[in-house]
């Protein structure tokens, strides 16, 4: 393969700690195998929302150039994260009356267009992304291809995201003048899955948390699809804040001693050691009981937790998730934060979701608050929408639909190929 034949796909995500990109190239086999990262501490956003534009941009440069590192690459295109309090969702169903002899893509589309019709929205709020839970035809439920089928009617179940769109469209203007295209937004709890999710998981039932720093997201997956994604506004930022008012340190000493000493679990900590913090605006350092410090940080773990079993319970999604629940982002890698999720959550077995089946420079991105980077890049990689260029000719851009106008664009190809694409290597 020379090299203008190489394919390489990029995703973008833009937290609220961190603006990260990852770079990854599709080799024969189609795996992907991630070539390099751009990690920039996030300024100018929050909680999904872009609060300092000119920041934003910057550090979207910067990450997109850190990414491409010396290789030669240039990245003309991206597919970016969406996520944020202002997401909801919900499932909706949808029906068409097959016109031929059997279901045509016409049919599937007229189908799913009756189901968004259905979703109610306001003046600024539209849908960011759909994903086909299943379809029924003549009645028969749990089709996941009815193209082709030979029946009289066909209804869709759809799940259905809706957000806010000058929010979202702030973080793809950021991104524009920051010099690529985003060429696609997807969920972010939709990327996150697909990078630390076994097909088992989602086939069984589970609830996905991805803890960030200003956002948790909580997703559920059932029947192999997503039924309810739902963002909290509570996550490892007031961790760390809770613990900087408490100990009268800074913020940076406080994310220090969390990620150096903390635990999830104020038990689980000896009682009789100590940890040194410097005390803010002065040169003292203090002695603090590290029992102490975790349990500031199980009191606000909690909440988190707490917060997540709230939307379990208002959806009635607790029977959903026999395979039990996996936390992800960069909060989940506290210690003993998957054990407080059983605990938070009427006994569901938990583990960490790190993401997995990597291949290349697997130890650049196989932490937690690398997957929703990681995911984004396969879902890119699925879509065949390769990224860059070399030298002067652009590598197999694909002109597809460009971007906001595919905000609604059905993903459900992007999770079909990549069940099979994990099928295949399985
Ligand atoms: N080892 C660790 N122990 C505890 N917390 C950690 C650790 N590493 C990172 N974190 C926390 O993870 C959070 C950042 O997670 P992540 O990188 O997933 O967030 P983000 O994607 O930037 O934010 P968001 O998804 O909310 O926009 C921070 O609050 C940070 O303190
Ligand atoms: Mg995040």
């Amino acid at each position: 393969m020379t090299d203008t034949q190489e394919r390489y796909v990029c995703g973008l995500d833009v937290g609220t700690t961190k603006v990260c990109a990852v770079v990854g190239r599709v080799d024969v086999a189609d795996a992907l195998a991630i070539t390099g990262v751009g990690l920039v501490p996030s300024r100018g956003m929050e909680r999904g929302v872009v609060v300092d534009r000119q920041m934003a941009i910057e550090c979207i440069r910067e990450a997109i150039r850190k990414a491409q590192g010396d290789t030669g690459l240039r990245i003309v295109s991206v597919y970016v994260g969406v996520t944020g309090a202002h997401i909801s969702s919900v499932n909706v169903r949808g029906r068409a009356y097959i016109t031929g002899a059997q279901v045509t893509a016409a049919d599937v589309e007229q189908a799913v267009a009756s189901a968004q019709d259905s979703v109610p929205l306001t003046t600024d709020r539209r849908i960011i992304h759909s994903v086909v839970r299943d379809f029924a035809v003549d009645g028969e439920r749990g089709i996941r291809r009815p193209l082709g089928m030979v029946g009289r009617q066909l209804d869709v179940n759809l799940h259905v995201v809706t957000g806010r769109g000058s929010i979202v469209d702030n973080v793809l203007k950021c991104v524009e003048e920051a010099g690529v295209q985003p060429r696609e937004q997807v969920l972010e709890p939709q990327a996150t899955a697909v990078a630390v999710l076994t097909d088992a998981e989602q086939r069984l039932g589970c609830v996905l948390v991805d803890i960030g720093g200003g956002t948790t997201d909580v997703s559920v997956f059932a029947d192999g699809s997503i039924c309810l994604t739902s963002a909290i506004a509570v996550a490892g930022n007031h961790v760390t804040m809770d613990l900087a008012k408490v100990l009268r340190v800074a913020p940076e000493e406080a994310e220090r001693v969390k990620r150096e000493y903390g635990h999830a679990i104020a038990e689980e900590v000896p009682e009789d050691e100590e940890v040194e913090v410097t005390v803010v605006g002065t040169d003292a350092k203090e002695l603090v009981p590290r029992r102490l410090i975790a349990e500031i940080l199980q009191a606000r773990m909690e909440e988190i937790f707490a917060g997540v079993a709230e939307r379990l319970t208002a959806e009635r999604l607790w029977s959903l998730a026999p395979a039990g629940v996996v936390i992800s982002g960069g909060g989940a890698s506290l210690p003993g934060a998957a054990r407080l999720a059983t605990m938070a959550l009427r006994g569901l077995p938990a583990r960490l979701g790190s993401p997995r089946d990597l291949a290349g420079e697997m130890a650049l991105v196989e932490l937690p608050m690398f997957a929703t980077g990681v995911g984004l890049a396969r879902i890119a990689a699925v879509d065949e929408a390769w990224c860059t260029k070399r030298g002067g000719g652009s590598v197999a851009q694909k002109t597809t639909a460009a971007t906001r106008g595919a905000l609604a664009r059905v993903r459900e190809k992007v999770l079909e190929a990549w069940h099979r694409f994990r099928a295949q290597r399985q």
